[in-house]
């Protein structure tokens, strides 16, 4: 039976790489005798010039449609100066919070051919591999925000909520996760500060109660922002709230090489959503220089969580690795000795090496 994937190109360098990941689903689809049924559909910026809606109500029917979901990435200059609801990010966050995808998946994989490639020394990143889980649905990023007018300016306000209910969800997910990995937990927070993260901290160690073979570690942010540069090994599951996790998750991109090679996947509802973590990237869009691979791995990602495809998504991940460990580098990744190919170069090599596979 086929499988029917919603592609949301987006804005910016979206269309370029979303266009590299299905080349990839196809030669996958031909590799293992399965078949996908593609929609576009569309968010962010060109949705809000065709539709005047950063999430026209076509596109939350088609998604919820849909078997998953296959995003680019939103936003622009553009559309920066619009008003807030109809910024192309409110689009991105309204579909997650009515998708109900609470728990964003964000591994961090050194891979051992991109040591190099990284501004940080290869001693302190090989072996580098966990996951970050951020909280994805709630928080600063969906409390109420205010701006009221004083005598002397304005007031900005934005909230950070947590309910019980929503930590208890993101946390119990955590240690499952670690108890299938190495068993170590960190839990980020600011509970020196925020009520909210006392919460969070409570919860944790109630939860923690029904996984005594799980080491559970809370960690200040601040600190764990530093202790991702100093040894980011000690890392195994990182467990924290929606917006410490956006900026922890790009700095620990760094570990990897480049912000281009990040995949995630968005969990917890009936349709999971697959996405690169970084933006549209308008300063190298539409110049076929992107780097397509953390879409890539998000459409690996997808197979695995949504169909539970195991040895599809596995042939993906196995075919990056190959490509770049062939010392193929996009011009995010390479030293000014290396030669670089383009977006759609990377994405027909990884095709050849999926399809290498079936010859042999
Ligand atoms: P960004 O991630 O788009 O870019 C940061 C830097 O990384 C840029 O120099 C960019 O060229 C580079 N980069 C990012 N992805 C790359 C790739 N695949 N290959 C090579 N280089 C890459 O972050 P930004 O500049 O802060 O944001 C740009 C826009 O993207 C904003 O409108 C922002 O709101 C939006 N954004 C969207 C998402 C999303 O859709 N999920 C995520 C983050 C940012
Ligand atoms: C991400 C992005 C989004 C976020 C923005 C574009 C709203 O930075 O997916 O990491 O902050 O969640
Ligand atoms: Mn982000």
């Amino acid at each position: 039976m086929s499988k029917k994937i919603a592609l949301l190109p987006g804005d910016g360098i979206g269309p370029e790489i979303v266009a590299e990941a299905v080349k990839v689903l196809d030669a996958v689809a031909q590799r293992f005798s399965r078949e996908f049924v593609y929609e576009t559909l569309p968010i962010g910026g060109n949705a809000i010039d065709d539709f005047q809606d950063p999430l026209p109500p076509h596109t939350v029917k088609g998604l919820k449609e849909s078997d998953a979901i296959l995003l680019g990435a939103v936003g622009g200059p553009k559309w920066d100066q619009n008003p807030s609801h109809l910024r192309p990010e409110s689009g991105l966050l309204r579909m997650r919070k009515e998708l109900g995808v609470f728990a964003n998946l964000r591994p961090i994989t050194a891979f051992e051919p991109l040591l190099h490639a990284s501004t940080l020394k290869k001693e302190v990143l090989s072996g580098v591999d966990f996951l970050i889980l951020r909280e994805l649905t709630g928080g600063i990023y969906f409390g109420e925000k205010r701006r009221t007018a004083t005598e002397t300016g304005e007031l900005a306000t934005d909230t950070l909520v947590y309910s019980t209910q929503e930590i208890e969800r993101i946390v119990r997910m955590a240690f499952d996760i670690a108890r299938k990995r190495k068993k170590i937990l960190h839990s980020v927070d600011k509970a020196n500060v925020l009520e909210s993260s006392r919460l969070w901290r409570e919860t944790v160690n109630r939860i923690g109660k029904d996984y005594p073979d799980v080491k559970c570690e809370h960690i200040l942010v601040d600190n764990c922002a530093m202790q991702l540069i100093r040894n980011p090994r000690q890392f195994d599951v990182v467990v924290t709230e929606n917006m410490f996790g956006d900026i922890l998750s790009d700095e620990a991109a760094m570990l990897t090489g480049s912000i281009g090679m990040l995949p995630s996947a968005s969990l917890g509802a009936s349709v999971g959503l697959y996405e690169p973590c970084h933006g549209s990237a308008p300063d190298i869009a539409g110049r076929g220089i992107a780097n397509p691979l953390g879409t890539i791995l998000s459409s690996a990602m997808l197979l695995r969580h949504s169909f539970g495809w195991e040895a599809e998504a596995a042939a993906i991940e196995e075919a990056v690795y190959e490509v770049l460990s062939k010392g193929v580098r996009s011009a995010d990744l390479a030293t000014p000795d290396e030669k670089t190919v383009s977006t759609s170069e990377m994405g027909d090599l990884v095709v050849q090496s999926i399809r290498s596979k079936v010859a042999s």
